[in-house]
């Protein structure tokens, strides 16, 4: 039986697997079983921000000696030096971080904690948000039909995220029933949609006069991704909570984290034992993710800088078959063709076929999330891929 069909037989998915049979990844390169080479410019989805392979990462898990597992209750140094250094970046007062093992645990705990801080239970998020596969963070994005018990007391903003839209979130935070405010600062999952100043503005002011707190999920957008280390940091943001995953370990182990802001650690009381939470591998491995960014943040974002002016002024050159709305901040790259068309699936599958990974995320929404480390020269032989594909 091949891959492909074993794949089929025991692995759980609601589609096939594209037919990309990985055996090895390399800076922006991955490669299938054939030898052959494709330009990845997914990274993982937002995971290997540093190209694969970082050398301070993968040096950090081969060296790694530590213990097997730690149990929770245990004291473990690593864990005390993680935390605080993620407090010392991330745009949070105070922070405290919670252990978690990936992204939908660490919104999870997010929501949970907000429940238990202010004692209430209505959530406001975006139309059509992602922010993970379990229960709570699906209440957020609201998929009633398929799933009809989630939590109750959940509503939604449409963008454009302007005035108006800010206006409605105001409305809704206005009873004193909302426990959080979530969003993704700059929204990868809605095609790289960037909210308007105003808008982040109001809304934070909103969530400090309503007592609602204000959820950033950086789990995308975090470590680079957007041209600042988070994306908050373009709004001058200071959420009470910050999730984080992908990124966090460079790619090199499951991680996530709830970063929460002193006050609201302390008005929850609460804990999460997360048995996995922070395994030491894993920790080594982001401890040497934040090495590498405390080194060399200029050095990656003045790279993102001016990789994605090179990626806007190509893609805005294109003569794509049909209009779309294309978005750049940093390098999350976005490009939304009219709402019934399938032409961004369709371009994904023959730029895969051409040596080109991107990502369709829904038929007519393309993404582009290339390594903060990619070069001029492959971002150009990508562009070229892409561009003779259309
Ligand atoms: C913004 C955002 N939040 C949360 C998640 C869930 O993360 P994980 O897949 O690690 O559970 C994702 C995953 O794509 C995401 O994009």
């Amino acid at each position: 039986m091949d891959v492909a069909e074993r794949d089929r037989r025991y692995v759980a998915r609601a589609e096939p697997a594209d037919g990309v049979q990985v055996a090895r990844s390399d800076g922006c390169f991955v490669f299938d079983h054939h030898g052959k080479k494709y330009i990845d410019f997914t990274a993982g989805w937002c995971v290997g921000n540093l190209g694969w392979g970082n050398d301070e990462v993968r040096g950090a898990i081969r060296d790694f000696d530590g213990p097997a597992y730690v149990h929770p209750d245990h004291l473990y140094r690593p864990w005390a030096e993680l935390a605080e250094a993620l407090a010392g970046v991330v745009p949070v007062k105070r922070a405290k971080c919670y252990r978690a093992t990936g992204g939908s645990e660490a919104v999870e705990i997010a929501l949970q904690v907000a429940m238990a801080a202010t004692g209430r239970t209505g959530f406001v998020a975006l139309a059509g948000c992602y922010h993970g596969n379990t229960l709570g963070p699906r209440s957020l994005a609201g998929d009633r039909d398929r799933y009809p018990n989630l939590l109750a007391h959940c509503h939604r903003v449409g963008p454009p995220l302007d005035d108006r839209a800010a206006a409605r979130v105001e409305r809704l935070l206005e009873g004193g029933k909302v426990a959080a405010f979530v969003m993704e600062p700059v929204v990868c999952n809605l095609g790289v949609l960037i909210p308007s100043g105003e808008f982040m503005t109001r809304v934070r002011a909103a969530c400090r006069e309503t007592g609602t707190l204000f959820v950033a999920d950086e789990v995308a957008t975090g470590f680079g991704r957007t041209g600042k280390l988070f994306a908050s940091e373009h709004f001058d943001l200071d959420p009470d909570v910050v999730c984080l995953a992908k990124a966090i370990t460079a790619g090199y182990a499951p991680m996530g984290a709830a970063v929460v802001s002193g006050d609201v650690a302390d008005a929850a009381g609460v804990g999460f034992y997360s048995t996995y939470g922070w395994h030491p591998l894993s920790v080594a491995a982001a401890l040497a993710n934040l090495r590498y960014w405390g080194k060399y943040k200029d050095r990656v974002l003045a790279n993102v800088a001016a990789q994605g002016d090179y990626f806007r002024a190509r893609l805005g050159g294109m003569p794509f078959a049909e209009r779309g709305a294309i978005r750049v901040t940093g390098l999350a790259i976005g490009i939304e063709f009219a709402e019934e068309s399938d032409y961004a699936a369709k371009l994904a599958d023959r730029c895969r076929d051409a040596g080109l990974l991107v990502s369709a995320d829904e038929d007519n929404l393309l993404t582009l999330f290339p390594a903060l480390t990619v070069e001029r020269e492959v971002a150009r032989q990508g562009l070229d891929i892409l561009e003779r594909c259309l």
